[in-house]
């Protein structure tokens, strides 16, 4: 019998695109694993889906000025057709606003409500008056007590790393309405997670300490050892999974509790879809469970979310979470809001048919132990000197020869020497040093091993030189014979990392698919007489200017974004401030052309002497050159405003001040710490410029 299998890769959150760091993560190495257990014939199925529901996704709709569905429609589509070209073979890619995952994820909560596994506590959060809503820590901005960042947010202090509460907020407001926060009561159900400390001491402290990566382990233990708080699993928001119990109107489920069920009620549509049952992948002990996350998630997969499993009663847990450290793209960090990243749509877009290059690099550098890092060269050189070089130059070869010397029809093998033997043993000795590796999550190394195959066939043509031998046609069809036998279980060993590869293969070899991991364990099985196909080159060089051309798209996208995140920032900080006056008395058109207001250039200040407030300066109109004198000395020094483009109320009447005429005033704004600043034209503008 084969054993059964569920794998999940983390349900992204809908409230952006994917980037290569997410791929490097959680999807590429999920995706070789369910291959190769694909090909082994085992009985599997891997599911994900969009990860629609939480602050992650409303925030995003207001900085988009749209609705959450809109947002998770958007870039569900977006995520899907990515996941589909590039490659990720899921078995179903759900989301978790389908009505099944509603009726499974409050199913389970009602199961422990009813099982007595919540406590039901009061307590105070911060409530926006204005928006008359409770708010997620991430709507919520205040000064960071750590480090005095103004601009840090109720659950991290992006500044100082710190990570806080709420709570912790100096002068807190809400970044939805800009006001002022009270707190208010409000009641959750909880999860006490303290009363599993022996048990997850025992499950995963003492069972899984040979079995789990040393990241992840290491980080479940110092969780443990640290002590667990009870954790709500409600919150107060109007967009997710409704707490299906009475007196619970605006209250949702907390999207740390639903995503992970998402892996079941995935699960559950796509048994529907295909006759399947769906307990036999959850509920059978005999079904072995995978997480592939990222290591953000690890404290989700293989704490908390085991805790509801097994809280329920009814689940298998996680056999092992095999998560990734994090890639980092040109010595920097991957980050969305900085637009630092390798946007994989994009990427397929510009290279539609090199996703086996993409995989190829991201499997060679995924960041399994530690950290690791995408550089558009290393991309470029793992191309040129890896896939072209070694293994497109190694399949071309029989790929040309054999046309040429038996008209495309596969040679026989003839005698064989003992370098032939030799060759042929260690080909047979892949198969099961791959396979043990990918079960020990270890794709880089295991990728490494498929490029000695290819490695093994350069040696073996390079040593025996089919194409320099003369009068002995029999041992040019026993050398072609065996690189075509490497080249076949090439094939085969290929299909969990590089599929399309392994398709070309497949077409030059004549196969018809339906080949298992075993059969490249046979070396001698492509039968004289089968007629080859020649392919196209598997692998192109890439140029330096394409490699240019994206580090500079990279440097252009991040500069253009953090001017943009600039300005929102001002615009944020612009409308926080709730101390804005009421407006004056209403005027009419003919009132305001009266003002002849103007752009002026500052060309000299000094201070007027025993006035501690006041600047003399001269200004350059366009229509004269004049002297204003302005209130603005404690704001700034002379020095500061010479050069200054201004805006001047020309026409006020002249009047004297401190024996000085001064003729027309500057108009100023008043920051929210009462600082003034000018208002200026965005661009230069001539003096004298009319301002209306
Ligand atoms: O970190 C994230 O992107 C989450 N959306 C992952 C959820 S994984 C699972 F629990 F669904
Ligand atoms: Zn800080």
């Amino acid at each position: 019998m084969p054993k059964r299998y569920t794998v999940t890769s983390a349900l992204p959150y809908a409230n952006g695109p994917l980037h290569i760091g997410h791929i490097a993560g959680a999807y590429l190495p999920a995706d070789i694993f369910v291959r190769y257990l694909r090909l082994r014939g085992e009985d599997v199925v891997y599911v994900c889906g969009s990860d629609e529901y939480g602050a992650a996704i409303t925030m995003k709709a207001q900085k988009e000025k749209t609705t959450p569905r809109a947002i998770v429609d958007k870039y569900h589509t977006m995520m899907k057709s990515a996941f589909e070209r590039f490659g990720i073979a899921f078995d179903i890619y759900h989301r978790t606003t389908e009505p099944i995952h509603t009726e499974t994820s409050q199913g389970i909560f009602l199961k422990l409500y009813e099982k007595g596994e919540f406590d039901e506590q009061e307590s105070e959060q911060y409530f926006d008056e204005v928006a008359n809503q409770f708010l997620a820590d991430r709507y919520i901005m205040g000064t960071c007590p750590k480090c005095g960042n103004e601009n840090a947010y109720g659950d991290q202090c992006e500044r100082c790393g710190s990570a806080l509460s709420p709570t912790d907020l100096i002068n807190p407001h809400s970044t939805l309405s800009g006001s002022k926060l009270v707190l208010r009561k409000t009641k959750h159900w909880y999860l006490p997670m303290n009363k599993y400390e022996s048990w997850l001491k025992e499950w995963i402290v003492k069972e899984k300490q040979n079995t789990w990566k040393t990241n992840v382990y290491g980080q479940c233990k110092s969780w443990i050892e640290g002590g667990l708080q009870s954790r709500a699993m409600t919150r107060d928001l109007d967009w997710g999974v409704p707490v299906p119990l009475p007196n619970a109107e605006g209250k949702v489920l907390y999207v740390w509790l639903d995503a992970p069920i998402g892996y079941i009620s995935a699960t559950r549509e796509w048994a529907k879809q295909n006759g399947k049952n769906w307990e036999d992948y959850w509920k059978n002990p005999d079904t072995e469970l995978y997480h592939f996350v990222g290591k953000d998630n690890i404290v989700f997969h293989c704490i908390i979310f085991p805790i509801i499993l097994k809280a329920h009663g009814e689940f298998i847990l996680p056999t092992n979470v095999p998560a990734n450290e994090f890639l980092n793209l040109e010595g920097d960090k991957l980050s969305t809001s900085r637009n630092w990243a390798v946007w994989l749509h994009e990427y397929l877009d510009e290279f539609p048919d090199k996703q086996d290059v993409l995989r190829y690099v991201l499997g060679s550098i995924l960041p399994e132990t530690k950290d690791s890092e995408f550089t558009w060269k290393d991309y470029q050189a793992r191309n040129n000197n890896e896939l072209v070089a070694i293994l497109g130059n190694f399949v071309n070869r029989p790929n040309n020869l054999i046309p040429k010397f038996f008209a495309g029809v596969m040679p026989a093998q003839y005698e064989l020497s003992d370098y032939d033997k030799n060759v042929l043993a260690e080909l047979a000795s892949y198969p099961d040093r791959i396979g043990d590796l990918i079960k020990n999550f270890k794709f880089r190394d295991a990728l490494s091993e498929v490029m000695n195959v290819a490695r093994l066939g350069n040696k073996y043509l390079a040593d025996t030189e089919p194409w320099k031998i003369k009068d002995n046609p029999e041992r040019i069809a026993t050398i072609l014979n065996i690189s075509v036998q490497i080249i076949a279980n090439l094939s085969i060993l290929l299909k969990p990392f590089l599929p399309r590869t392994a398709e070309k293969l497949d077409k030059m070899l004549g196969f018809d698919g339906k080949l298992t991991w075993e059969d490249a364990k046979n070396t001698n099985w492509v039968k004289a007489g089968t007629l080859l196909q020649k392919i196209d080159l598997l692998f192109e060089k890439i140029e330096d200017d394409v490699i240019e051309k994206q580090i500079q798209k990279l440097t252009i996208n991040n500069q253009q974004q953090t001017t943009n995140n600039q300005q929102s920032q001002t615009i944020a900080m612009a409308n926080h401030s709730n101390e804005v006056k009421p407006l004056q008395t209403p005027i009419n058109y003919d009132d305001f052309t009266k003002l002849d207001i103007r752009i002026a250039t500052i060309v000299a200040a000094e201070k007027v002497a025993k006035a501690n407030k006041l600047l003399k300066l001269t200004l350059e109109t366009g229509i004269d050159t004049r002297i204003v004198v302005s209130g603005i000395a404690e704001h700034f020094s002379p020095e500061e405003v010479v050069g200054k483009q201004v805006t001047l109320l020309a026409n006020l009447a002249p009047r004297e001040i401190r024996g000085i005429q001064s003729q027309g005033m500057i108009l100023m704004a008043t920051d929210k710490d009462g600082k003034l600043r000018f208002l200026q034209p965005s661009e230069a503008v001539v003096n004298g410029a009319i301002v209306s």
